[in-house]
């Protein structure tokens, strides 16, 4: 990392300098990939934010094209804030973003291409019309409550629809507009759908899946037999990415999540357990796959923030799609992120006795890809789990990695210093459920991840639903300097942490497997990779 700058990420997207939030308007244009983002030009906090905009050819590399959409109207002119693409039938990228005008009110815009021979799409041009969707007296929406338009998809009718993040008192919301031509939209009378006691609906994205356990994406508009759907709303309460599965009813225009999202008490399940927000997907139609993309806040004070010049980052674009078993979703890392890979260092089989730990080296600590397949366990051993412990945060914070168990803790330990005063651990318990039926605890746990102590150090922690009887137990780390990108049973599920090392930085930083469970367990193999440098500016 460059001098002073521990925290900077060699391979996850970030600008030179300033605050960062949301991505926006993702899309792959002429075989080029772009992702705009929300931005400061003027500091490391939230505030003044145009869309910047980058451009790649591997998701990976990025190279800055300036701003694309920054206020310059009224209907924008306090603020140009998220927004999607969408390809017209004659193939233009249309983005529909919110504005925020001279009395603050939220307000949904249109920009399309300058120049569409252009594959950079540099220039941007407004329409004359904007604001398309605004609040007024008569629709009753609430002017500060109403923002970050989604993709939109095309009916069978040719008509287009596109939902907006809304509230209704507490009731989080997806207002649905539709359009003939995509400039004069219309409100519908119901949203596509709503929950009671969710708070404000942030950047929802709405998409098919393919049922089956295929990887192939599908494009937005796409509908039919072998289709579910995904609704997913970032919920400015919890600060966190919830979706749910279900099916859009394309005729009523209504969309029914299979699982009651109030019965669950997180509504529906997360793309990510541990700091993510405000993520998109797009269709990559290059590659027939559906990717997503995140914004990962940072965990420092705001006083370091400034001390350093910036906050925020993106995670790796991930792959997504539907598991087989049709309950949720999959995800994992881009395969263009391989190319980053140096030589392979390899822990062939072996055993990790209790209380044990092993350093993995050879490896450049601090900025490495670590694959790790566990063998068969001797699950007679596991310890019961207590029918009371439901929460699987509170029981990874309550037994971080410190604290001894019969088959877990084990895993791993990373941006660990020498004497181990700082580390990361990330792991796994399993418990016994009941005679035939075992519960596999995932854990990030931050809290002993840095000396400073004025970072937050929140541990995070989720169920990963595999049966260690019949599947084998994984684990993939993405370790970048601040970043601990963590993805459990092959991209079931995902935790992502920030962690601010003051020894375990550049060279200093160690990597290792460890357990302290009493059970010995075996790595069936361990492969990290040290990763080099991503070209970003
Ligand atoms: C989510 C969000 C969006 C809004 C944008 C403003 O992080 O609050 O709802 O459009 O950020 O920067």
């Amino acid at each position: 990392s460059s001098k002073g700058q521990p925290y900077r990420t060699g391979y996850h997207f970030q600008p030179p300098k300033n605050w960062i939030n949301d991505l926006s308007g993702p899309m792959i244009y002429k075989g080029i990939y772009h992702l705009f983002y929300q931005y400061n030009p003027k500091g490391a906090v939230w505030g003044n934010i145009v869309w910047a905009h980058s451009t790649s050819t591997d998701l990976i590399n990025w190279t800055p094209q300036g701003y694309g959409i920054y206020p310059s109207h009224p209907s924008d002119i306090n603020g140009t804030w998220s927004g999607s693409t969408t390809f017209l039938q004659d193939g233009t990228p249309a983005i529909l973003y919110t504005g925020i005008n001279p009395k603050n009110q939220q307000v949904q815009n249109l920009a399309v291409p300058k120049n569409r021979s252009d594959p950079y799409l540099k220039d941007w041009v407004k329409n004359l019309k904007n604001p398309l969707m605004a609040p007024t007296p008569q629709n009753r929406i609430n002017a500060s409550s109403f923002r970050d338009p989604t993709t939109a998809w095309m009916g069978r009718d040719k008509i287009w629809r596109v939902i907006i993040g809304s509230k209704v008192d507490r009731k989080g919301m997806a207002v649905l507009y539709t359009s003939k031509d995509f400039v004069n939209w219309v409100r519908a009378d119901h949203p596509l759908h709503s929950t009671d006691g969710t708070g404000m609906w942030e950047c929802p994205d709405f998409f098919p899946v393919l049922v089956g356990g295929y990887k192939n994406g599908l494009d937005t508009s796409k509908l039919g037999p072998k289709v579910k759907h995904v609704l997913k709303v970032s919920l400015d309460d919890t600060k966190h990415d919830h979706y749910t599965i279900g099916n859009y009813d394309p005729i009523k225009d209504v969309y029914t999540p299979d699982h009651d999202g109030l019965a669950d008490k997180d509504f529906g399940l997360r793309y990510d357990y541990g700091k993510y927000y405000a993520s998109k997907t797009f269709f990559d139609s290059s590659m027939n796959r559906r990717i997503l993309l995140g914004w990962i806040n940072e965990s420092s004070s705001v006083v370091d923030d400034i001390k350093k010049g910036w906050s925020g980052v993106h995670t790796i674009p991930r792959t997504i799609w539907l598991h087989k078993s049709g309950k949720q979703l999959v995800q994992w890392p881009v395969k263009e992120l391989e190319k980053l890979r140096g030589k392979p260092v390899v822990v062939p089989t072996r055993v990790l006795n209790g209380g044990s730990k092993v350093e993995v080296k050879g490896v450049t600590a601090v900025q490495a890809d670590v694959e790790m397949y566990f063998g068969k366990f001797d699950l007679s051993r596991a310890e019961k789990l207590d029918p009371s412990w439901t929460d699987p945060q509170l029981i990874c914070s309550r037994m971080g990695s410190s604290v001894r168990g019969k088959l877990g803790p084990f895993g791993l330990l990373v941006l660990g210093s020498k004497g181990l005063e700082e580390y990361t651990a990330v792991f796994y318990r399993i418990f016994k459920a009941s005679d035939s039926k075992y519960v596999v605890l995932m854990c990030s746990d931050q809290s002993k991840s840095s000396l400073n102590n004025a970072n937050d150090k929140t541990t995070y922690g989720t169920f990963l639903d595999i049966d260690p009887i019949k599947e084998m137990l994984s684990l993939r780390t993405l370790i970048d300097h601040s970043i601990v990108e963590s993805f459990g049973g092959f991209g079931k599920s995902c935790i992502t942490s920030r962690v601010y090392p003051t020894l375990a930085i550049d060279g200093a930083a160690h990597l290792y497997a460890f357990n302290n469970g009493t059970q010995h367990v075996r790595i069936a193999r361990l492969t990290a990779w040290s990763m080099k440098k991503a070209h970003i500016a």
